[in-house]
């Protein structure tokens, strides 16, 4: 008898048919309308939704709109071709020099998604005789990009410049001559804690590494035009390749690399996951063009940062256990317990609050998370509502615990 080629995933299916009975499942939960950036139709009613990335609101902005409507209009529903050989139109040249532009650098390209992004870039950068050397808290694009490659990978303790500095002299110690990339990301998607990109920058330099930044939570939310953390720390000029997605403060799908290293065109001729995949549609370019535009010349960061704080103070002097100190707008409550995290998850729905239930294996150590992402456009009024429902929740589950036994968070 053959193997059943589904037999390894037991484990997982196990897990997942164990949910508490009468659970809501937040692995089938769907937007029935969704009415606007920050609130939607779930199970039959109005709910504010308090973790979609959306952190400038662009999803149902009006310019991006009419752009994207145009280019329908004009140009179909997609370009049914790659990049490489009928898949580029003028708007996707257009969004990578607004790309080049936004960054002030000489080279960006653009991917269909900023999954693809971080796989092309890494797997072709760092070849056999390279090293990749990432954070222990690198999303998962990150790890494929590695495993996709033929470098040799090394981890460092997340955050952590003494362990990256370890790892460096190392390599170098054994192969003076290899080729390094270092990838680092500017906010880290599940805690929301930033990097210190100014001393992981320093020392890499100091080996003489390559410094890849993904900026897919930062681009629009932090610098002084919405650049990221790169930006806000004042080490643009240190990093080799910003990667970054249309997916979350740009408001709708694909992903990009800009660099001014000058060979940098030659990935368009090398790089798989670039060159083997369908172009975004035209309309998809039109509307992260205009949004573009828009973070560079409007500043929606200071609403979005007054909202994260608001939440994230509000939920420390609460007394729940948060992840972090409320550095973005990610705020991420620990639950040790995953059935309670679950339940958890199933009362905030009913209460009319959506959040990201975040488990593992997508968590750092394991952690089981309720997961917040604020957006610009999210009121204060809003961020009371969920606060008094996270409340209300947490204290139903006895969740509320002493505040001295944190960190401080001031708001
Ligand atoms: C840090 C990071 N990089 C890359 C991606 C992938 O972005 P996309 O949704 O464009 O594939 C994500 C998405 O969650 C992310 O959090």
């Amino acid at each position: 008898m053959s193997l059943d080629l589904f037999e390894k995933f037991n484990p997982i299916l196990n897990d997942y048919n164990s949910l508490p009975e009468g659970a809501a499942n937040p692995f089938t939960v769907s937007m029935e309308k969704v009415l606007s950036p920050t609130t939607a139709i779930i199970n039959g009613r109005e709910t504010v939704l308090a973790g979609t990335n959306n952190y400038m609101g662009m999803t149902f902005n009006a310019e991006c709109m009419e752009a994207a409507q145009k280019a329908l209009t004009e140009f179909g529903t997609g370009t049914t071709g790659s990049r490489t050989l009928n898949g580029t139109y003028d708007s996707h040249k257009k969004l990578e020099d607004t790309l080049k532009a936004f960054y002030d650098v000489e080279h960006a390209i653009v991917f269909s998604t900023g999954y693809q992004a971080n796989l092309g870039i890494i797997s072709t950068l760092a070849g056999p005789k390279d090293y990749v050397v990432i954070d222990s808290d690198s999303h998962a694009s990150i790890y494929d990009g590695c495993a996709m490659g033929n470098a040799t990978v090394v981890r460092f303790k997340h955050n952590n410049p003494d362990n990256l500095e370890k790892r460096l002299a190392r390599i170098r110690r054994d192969d003076p001559e290899a080729g390094i990339l270092v990838v680092l990301e500017g906010v880290y998607s599940m805690l929301g804690d930033q990097a210190p990109l100014k001393e992981l920058t320093a020392i890499s330099k100091a080996h003489n590494a390559y410094v890849l930044v993904d900026e897919a939570h930062s681009i629009g939310v932090f610098g002084e035009t919405g650049r990221g953390v790169a930006q806000e720390q004042g080490v643009e000029d240190q990093i080799d390749f910003i990667i970054g997605t249309f997916s979350k403060s740009v408001g709708t799908i694909g992903g990009y690399c800009v660099s001014n290293h000058p060979k940098f065109e030659a990935l368009r001729l090398v790089c798989r996951p670039y060159m083997f995949t369908a172009s975004l549609p035209p309309s998809v370019v039109a509307s992260a063009t205009k949004a573009l535009e828009l973070i560079a010349t409007t500043n929606l960061r200071t609403k979005l940062l007054d909202n994260s704080r608001k939440l994230n103070a509000g939920l420390y002097n609460a007394g729940f256990n948060m992840g972090t100190k409320g550095e973005s707008p990610i705020a991420a409550i620990i639950i040790d317990d995953q059935n309670t995290a679950i339940a958890f998850w199933g009362e905030m729905i009913k209460e009319g609050v959506y959040v990201n239930l975040a488990l593992p294996p997508a968590t750092p150590n394991r952690l089981n998370l309720m997961r917040c992402s604020l957006s610009a456009a999210h009121t204060f009024e809003q961020i009371d509502f969920m606060l008094e429902k996270f409340i209300i929740v947490g204290k139903r589950l006895g969740l509320l615990q002493k505040i001295s036994k944190q960190a401080g968070i001031s708001g």
